[in-house]
Formats: structure tokens, sequence, C-alpha cells
């Protein structure tokens, strides 16, 4: 089933997240939305964005590399899962970029997500300086190895995201987001059940043609999950 997940950043506080589920459930209505939908907003404000009828579950951001213990401000995959997650995302680029996660760290990560009962929802994606080296294969190769010791029979989330098309309004052509996707089937072709999704500048106009013609299994969405609208029209949810 094709999966959408709202990655809302650091935005919304508990409030906000509470208006948007409201918004968002009643998008929705009663029916059952026949894709399978996350929301993964901060901390916080997980609880406020859960839905009591179960038609999304909700994601952690991040999550700790340690399993418990003297971490100051670090958030465990057991708490994760204790909040109601189903979800951890792991490897986001901004994660790797600004916070300094290496693959030692994410393969450590992936193991507590793993202990916790939670799916990763496991990033990856070359930089524009990889990809005009013509490094963007080499780049994917060395980012699946993180997963080495991940379970291989277990359901795995990966979401391919270049990074110079996040948050930069250039999303990646149909060509580029189906090769790459074909990569990584090959890459991962030792998996029982793997979605592959895309993410970056997915909006409700360039959505539609990386679903069909570079038949990714959906997206990981950040700026255009923000207003519930605009998420359910890239989810295909909208009622018209
Ligand atoms: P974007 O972000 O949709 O705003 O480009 C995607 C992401 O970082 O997950």
């Amino acid at each position: 089933m094709n999966l959408f997940v709202a990655n809302w950043k650091m935005n919304k506080t508990r409030g906000e997240a509470a208006a948007y589920a409201r918004e968002f459930g009643a998008i929705l209505g009663e029916r059952d939305p026949g894709v399978e939908i996350v929301l993964a907003p901060p901390f916080t404000a997980l609880d406020a964005a859960r839905d009591p009828s179960g038609r999304w579950s909700i994601a952690g951001q991040n999550v700790s590399s340690e399993a418990a213990g003297a971490y100051t401000g670090e958030v465990s995959a057991t708490m994760l899962a204790e909040a109601g997650c189903r979800y951890a995302i792991v490897g986001h680029s901004e994660r790797r970029r600004l916070f300094g996660e290496d693959a030692a760290i994410l393969a450590r990560k992936l193991a507590r997500v793993r202990e916790a009962g939670l799916t990763p929802i496991y990033c990856l994606g070359e930089t524009e300086a990889e990809r005009e080296e013509g490094l963007t294969a080499t780049t994917l190769v060395s980012q699946v190895e993180t997963l080495a010791r991940d379970p291989s029979d277990r359901p795995l989330v990966i979401a391919y995201e270049p990074v110079w098309a996040i948050g930069t309004g250039k999303a990646a052509t149909i060509e580029d987001a189906g090769s790459v996707r074909i990569h990584l089937s090959e890459l991962l072709s030792d998996r029982r059940d793997v979605r592959i999704l895309y993410g970056g500048s997915v909006t409700p106009e360039n959505c539609r043609p990386l679903l069909e013609e570079a038949r990714v299994d959906g997206f990981l969405v950040g700026g255009a999950s923000l207003k519930a609208s605009t998420f359910a029209a890239v989810a295909g949810v909208l009622r018209r």
C-alpha cells in the first residue's frame, strides 16, 4: 500500500497539531483512505497529532542511538513506541548534516528502533556536489550499507531524498527518481517488505507523475505537509 509521511520538522505546537489533526480527520471522514498515512510531529506534539480512530499513525522524527540512561535531551525508541508511534525517521539529511549523525550512529539508531518494535523510515540521498561528481550511485550504496545488520525479514521504509531537492522547490525529475528507485530496489532485493518513498519538494502539482511514472511507493513530505489540505492532496485523499 502506498505510504505518505508528513515530516513537520520543528513546526507546530500541541495546539496547532491538534487543530491539524481535526482538520485532517474531517477531510478523511469515515472512509478508509485506501493509502497509509503517517504524521511525524515534534515529540511534544506526538499525542496531539494522534488519530483515536486509527486512520493514520504517528512517527518520531528522530530517535536516540542509546536505549536508556544519562543522555540529556534524548528520546528513546521505547519511549516513542509507548507514546503510540509505529515508525521512527532515521538518517534524515538534516540530522546527518546539521547534527553530525554518521553511519555508525545511524546503525545504532536502527538497532534501537527494531528492539522497540518500530519500523524505521530510513532516509538517504546524495548531495548536490556528489551528484555533480557522478557519485550518486556510490553514495547510495554506502548509505544502504548502514542497513547491513538490520533484519531483512522485517518491513522497511526507505525515503530517497536527494539533499539538493529538500526545501528548494527543485524536485527530482521522474527519470532521476525512477532510476534511483530501480537502483535501490536492486540493492535491497534480499528484503521481503520494503517500500521506497521519494522526498524533496513534493507538492500536489508534481506528485502524480512521480508516483505513477517513477513508480515510488509514496512520499516523505516536508513543506507541503504543514497544511492539512495540501498534504491530503499529495496523499490523494482530498475529497473533490
Ligand atoms: P520538503 O522536505 O518536502 O520541504 O522538501 C522533505 C523532507 O525533508 O523530508
